[in-house]
């Protein structure tokens, strides 16, 4: 499909303030022989792009420099090892950047169909949020059906994918969030439990209302200052799984018996620097067991807020106010 030479993108003039982000005119890039080349018509914003906005989580080597590492669009060009997508296919993808622009280059392999009845803000706010709760509750997590989980920061972007998804595969759900009228979005969303961690105690919350036991596994965003609490929450054979530290990695004082006396697994991992190949495997497993489930319209996205692509400075202050329930998505074209 004809496509022009330049588009507009978001330009990050330096590490800094939302203000950084400007509109620019620059080349489309030019898809590899294992990628396509998608029209972007809608870009979600996550809690990285800030922190690369921020200059603290720099793109990994051969990524591109622009921000944004989730699309929803049209395949305009196919790489010749790019199967099986052709000209004119609407994908969704997780980009290793390059989001918030008017064309993505994305590796095949990283690319799912939109899933059924959405529209391309719908199917924007699926990839990085799917990728990365498949990733890391399911397969380093192995949460089962008849587990209980407990998972920080219930209306992050992630933390939306996460509830809903634990409660659709049978898990007992308990959610932590800062607000009242956060702690109601999670139970809507399927959690059994919400605790506001600004007025309780989640871990003496969980121990009473599991009888002592602790959950199974936990979903944790927030690092340092929950280490102990969240060691002390998980039962026999627990498994916690670290995605970010919002509150900073270095304990200064944590207590290794409890790992050792129940049996627990202390893990965590990033999705971006993941190979093609490691991502093209949680793409397939994303396919075969949670697609079925969005093309039967359970589990759908929670668009909080939609921006035009000139306005992702905007889309950035929202996210860093922190007031945001569910996902912000950039509109493209
Ligand atoms: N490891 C990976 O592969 C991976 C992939 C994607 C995202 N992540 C991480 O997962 C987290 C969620 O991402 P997202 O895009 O879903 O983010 P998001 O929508 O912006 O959500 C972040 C939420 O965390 C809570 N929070 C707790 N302490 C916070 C603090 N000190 N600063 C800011 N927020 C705080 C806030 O909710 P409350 O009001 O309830 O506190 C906030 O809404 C981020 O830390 C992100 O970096 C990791």
């Amino acid at each position: 499909m004809p496509h022009p030479q330049t588009m507009h993108y978001v330009q990050a003039s330096g590490p800094g303030a939302p203000d950084v982000l400007t509109l620019d005119t620059g080349p489309v890039p030019e898809p590899k022989a294992d990628e396509v080349l998608i029209r972007v018509q809608a870009a979600g914003i996550n809690r990285p792009d800030v922190l690369q906005r921020q200059g603290s989580y720099p793109p990994p080597p051969g990524a591109s420099p622009i921000l944004g590492l989730e699309v929803a669009g049209e395949v305009v060009e196919v790489g010749p090892q790019a199967m099986p997508w052709k000209i004119g296919d609407k994908v969704c993808a997780l980009a290793n950047g390059g989001g918030y622009a008017e064309y993505c280059a994305v590796a095949a392999a990283q690319c799912l169909p939109w899933p059924k009845g959405y529209d391309a803000i719908q199917a924007g706010a699926v990839p990085e949020t799917a990728f990365t709760v498949w990733a890391n509750l399911f397969q380093a997590g192995r949460l089962a059906k008849t587990e209980t989980v407990l998972i920080h920061g219930g209306t992050s972007g992630i933390g939306v994918t996460a509830i809903q998804l634990a409660h659709e595969f049978g898990a007992r759900v308990f959610a932590t969030a800062g607000s009242a009228a956060k702690c109601e979005a999670c139970l809507r969303l399927g959690a059994d439990v919400a605790i506001n961690y600004r007025t309780q105690d989640f871990a003496g919350e969980v121990k009473s209302l599991t009888s002592g036991k602790g959950v199974d596994v936990i979903l944790d965003m927030v690092g340092a200052p929950y280490a102990t609490r969240n060691v002390r929450s998980l039962g026999m054979d627990g498994r916690l799984v670290i995605i970010a530290f919002l509150e900073g990695s270095k304990a200064a004082e944590f207590d290794f018996l409890p790992v050792m006396l129940r049996r627990l697994t202390i893990t965590g991992s990033t999705m971006r620097p993941r190979t093609t190949v490691q991502k093209g495997a949680i793409a397939a497993d994303l396919r075969a067991k949670v697609w079925p489930i969005l093309d039967a319209g359970r589990c759908p996205p929670v668009i909080h807020a939609t921006f035009p692509l000139a306005q992702a400075a905007e889309a950035h202050r929202l996210m860093e106010a922190g007031t945001h329930i569910g996902k912000i998505v950039l509109t493209v074209g």
